[in-house]
């Protein structure tokens, strides 16, 4: 009728997101993740840019119009059913959504602002530094998710994996892995001078990478930093008693970027079934005394027979171009898309 009065259509929808549970107004020129942050929704989301799928939600009804192609990171089989991106899709009518990726009735947890304190740094490989921080209100998190670490003087907060289990009833005492460059702004910052008793503005949690519930094997493979939030995903596994094998794919440079063995070796002993550790350098000196795997992690993927591939889940966490070459080798291998999922360490995020 308004079409019909005044030749345009209304500026407005109205859209009904489950689990949430809500109804939010969304502009006509905003995208529904746009909305959905602009009223206060924990809705997952990382790249804002159709890139990393995140975003993932059904459409139960209603239009959208997309801005970009969904075919880029959904399924053909997915777009199908209804599968959109959030922080890519226009209203075109009222809608009613369901966010996918919270698809294992786990009820997301609200970001929250907070102040802590750094309470230890601690060098953990050639270029990876571990920074406690003890926050002054508990906080909760799924593990896998990242916070913002917002550093004093440094204009941009930054974001990293919180790199052990959640405790239950929250956490007050946090870890993070942070990679150090050359001419990164927070590396500077954490070689100017001890930052321990340093305040801190954190907010969090983000992202909705997580364990999954299954029977399925599992097959993680993580480059560099990347090993932050495996550990806490296999952490929180091993506190939950998951009876699934896991393999373990770790890539670095050289043996200097290697975590300290005692870490693959708690999680090892900490795991209710068969866990095993591969680490695999790409750049190790030929004539050196490494007697361990050498090229791509993502070169092993192919040789893990502890488990058929095509059945297993996998989560992979490092840098765009490991998580890529995963991919191909996975999809490759038979693993579906579904049983993929991945933390990839996108722009600013996770870096220094
Ligand atoms: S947040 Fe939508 S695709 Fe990344």
């Amino acid at each position: 009728m308004l079409k019909k009065l005044f030749g345009r259509t209304p500026k407005t929808y109205q859209v009904h997101v489950e689990p949430f549970g809500t109804t939010i107004t969304v502009g006509s020129k905003e995208t529904l993740l746009q909305a959905a942050l602009r009223t206060g929704l924990a809705y997952p989301y990382e790249c804002q840019t159709g890139a990393c799928s995140t975003c993932k939600t059904q459409l139960v009804s209603g239009n959208i119009k997309a801005l970009s192609d969904f075919a880029y990171v959904l399924e053909l089989e997915e777009i199908q059913n209804g599968t959109i991106l959030a922080c890519q899709s226009l209203a075109r009518s009222d809608l009613a959504v369901r966010v996918e990726t919270l698809d294992d009735g786990l009820p997301p947890i609200r970001p929250q602002r907070s102040t802590g304190h750094i309470s230890a740094v601690a060098q953990l490989t050639s270029d990876i530094i571990e920074v406690c921080v003890n926050v002054d209100v508990a906080m909760d998190y799924y593990a896998g998710q990242y916070a913002k670490l917002a550093v004093p003087g440094i204009a941009e907060s930054r974001s990293y994996s919180f790199a052990s289990a959640p405790n239950t009833g929250g956490t007050r005492d946090l870890s993070f892995h942070i990679r150090l460059l050359p001419n990164g702004e927070v590396s500077a910052w954490f070689a100017d001078s001890d930052r321990v008793g340093t305040e801190l503005e954190i907010e969090g949690p983000f992202g909705v990478f997580r364990l999954h519930e299954s029977a399925a094997p599992i097959l993680c493979i993580a480059g560099g930093s990347g090993m932050a939030p495996i550990k806490a995903l296999l952490e929180h596994g091993a506190v939950s008693d998951t009876q699934r094998p896991v393999v373990y794919l770790y890539g670095a440079r050289t043996q200097a970027d290697l975590y300290d063995k005692q870490l693959s070796e708690n999680l090892i002993a900490a795991w209710p079934t068969t866990m095993r550790f591969v680490p695999v350098l790409s750049e190790e000196p030929e004539n050196s005394d490494w007697a361990g795997a050498r090229g791509l992690v993502t070169d092993f993927i192919a040789t893990v027979d502890d488990f058929g591939l095509p059945g297993c889940q996998a989560y992979l966490c490092g840098p765009p171009g490991m998580i890529d070459a995963a991919l191909t080798v996975l999809n490759h291998a038979g693993v579906r898309g579904r049983d993929i999922y991945f933390d990839k360490f996108m722009d600013r995020s996770h870096s220094p």
